[in-house]
């Protein structure tokens, strides 16, 4: 079990730029099933949920190669239908497999993707879109049993703007008959980069970034290739990083506008921000102040994943900071770890209240989750003396090589098994 050290208390500097979008290459691998051809995705991050993606594109019978940021998905031959538990629990989000595996092949058959450390991660939105759809989907022994010989288009409301249920929606929607209008759909930056990988499968998609999105059934098959956005979460932790230390960091190859309530409350904090064309530089060398309350809400509201490392830079901000998270019932399991480096958190239900503290001291701590873990990062650099957190798995799941990126910025941190 690997454990990242950090000795703390450092000013970060430096130019890093920042990998692929997790949360856009994983959509986008499941809708290369629907090319029935090669895709060459480029920028792609490497990930331990992007190697479970793969290993899901193997088990269906797809052939996969990886050089470098580009993998190559050869998915003409499809030999099965079913994800098993075992790749199921590796990874939640495997259930974004489910529309594409439905719309080519008419059948599917997928384990009841787990809870996860965020709280229960029901997916009702999903399958009500897809039975709307003309999917007949049996739940029954843990396994989520569907067959859709002839999926048609139709309306779909989805009651929330769910980014998955959204994504499974018009992947299901890219090869059935007819025209699918998703209305309050997500407007993640994500759906429009799947959009736009649709679209070079000559799928008719139109309306991402809106809550209406149009898909017109049909598409040819056939190689196309997909140069993936930047992870905006990954920009938004590495500027929580900046901000923790008092550094001055430029973060490149990314899409500013894709994080601007971030950098917003980041300049409110007393951060000098500087955005380019696909670039943005932080200088946090004045100390930070509380900001008016951080309200997590779907794009382009605050994003929900970066709450915790935006709270991590916010333990020494001076006066109180408050935090709601609207999207996910069970995301302050970071503040328990964040307590033993001396940061002053109360938290009630979706509500949590930041005193900020002068100095944070390092402590032994877990990572309990993906971006929980990302957030005991931020704290552990911005603490006096050394931090050991265990539970790095967490974090190799969102961030490419985060140890060698900080080290790059000066941080004083180490990998050991
Ligand atoms: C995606 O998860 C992201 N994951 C999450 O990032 C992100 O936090 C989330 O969107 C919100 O932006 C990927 O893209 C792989 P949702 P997803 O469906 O699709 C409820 C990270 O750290 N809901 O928008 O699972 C659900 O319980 C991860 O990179 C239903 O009730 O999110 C949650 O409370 C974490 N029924 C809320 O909606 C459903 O059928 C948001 O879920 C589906 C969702």
């Amino acid at each position: 079990m690997s454990i990242i050290r950090i000795d703390g208390g450092r000013r970060l500097y430096g130019s890093v730029t920042v990998h692929g979008a997790k949360n856009s290459v994983l959509p986008i691998m499941a809708a290369s099933l629907l090319a029935c051809g090669e895709t060459v995705i480029h920028n792609c991050p490497n990930l331990s949920d992007v190697d479970a993606a793969i290993q899901i594109l193997v088990h269906l019978g797809c052939t996969v190669n990886r050089e470098g940021e580009k993998v190559y998905v050869d998915s003409k031959t499809l030999t099965r239908s079913d994800i098993p538990h075992e790749l199921m629990r590796e990874m939640r989000s495997s259930v974004i497999f489910l529309g594409a595996i439905l719309a080519r092949l008419g059948e599917a058959v997928l384990s009841m993707p787990g809870g996860c450390e965020l709280g229960p991660r029901p997916i009702d939105l999903h399958l009500s879109a897809l039975r709307a759809m003309g999917a007949e989907i049996d739940e029954e022994g843990g396994k989520i049993i569907c067959k859709a010989k002839n999926l048609k288009g139709c309306r779909v409301n989805l009651t929330f703007p769910s980014v998955g249920a959204t994504e499974n929606t018009m992947l299901a929607a890219a090869k059935c008959s007819g025209t699918t209008i998703i209305s309050n759909a997500a407007c993640e930056p994500e759906i429009w980069d799947l959009q736009s990988y649709l679209r070079r499968l000559g799928i008719k998609a139109h309306g991402a970034g809106t809550p209406i999105i149009t898909i017109e059934g049909c598409g040819k098959k056939g190689n196309t290739e997909h140069w993936v956005i930047p992870d905006r979460i990954v920009a938004a932790t590495y500027l929580a990083c900046a901000a923790s230390t008092g550094g001055a960091v430029e973060l490149r190859g990314i899409c500013p506008g894709h994080i601007l309530t971030v950098t917003e409350t980041l300049a409110e904090m007393g951060c000098e921000i500087k955005a380019g064309i696909d670039s943005i530089f932080i200088n946090a060398e004045k100390p930070r102040k509380a900001v008016k309350p951080i309200i997590t809400k779907p794009y382009p509201g605050f994003p929900t994943d970066a709450q915790p490392p935006i709270m991590a830079a916010s333990l020494t901000a001076e006066g109180t900071t408050v935090f709601v998270e609207n999207i996910f019932e069970n995301r302050y399991r970071h503040v328990a770890e964040l307590l033993r480096m001396g940061a002053d958190i109360k938290t009630e239900g979706r509500v949590a209240i930041v005193s900020g503290v002068k100095k944070l001291h390092g402590a032994p701590i877990t990572a309990t989750d993906l971006r929980g873990g990302a957030s005991l990062v931020v704290a552990a650099l911005g603490a006096e003396s050394i931090t050991e957190i265990s539970g790095v798995a967490h974090i190799d799941r969102g961030y490419d090589d985060i140890v060698g990126v900080l080290e790059t910025l000066g941080a004083d941190i180490l990998r050991f098994e």
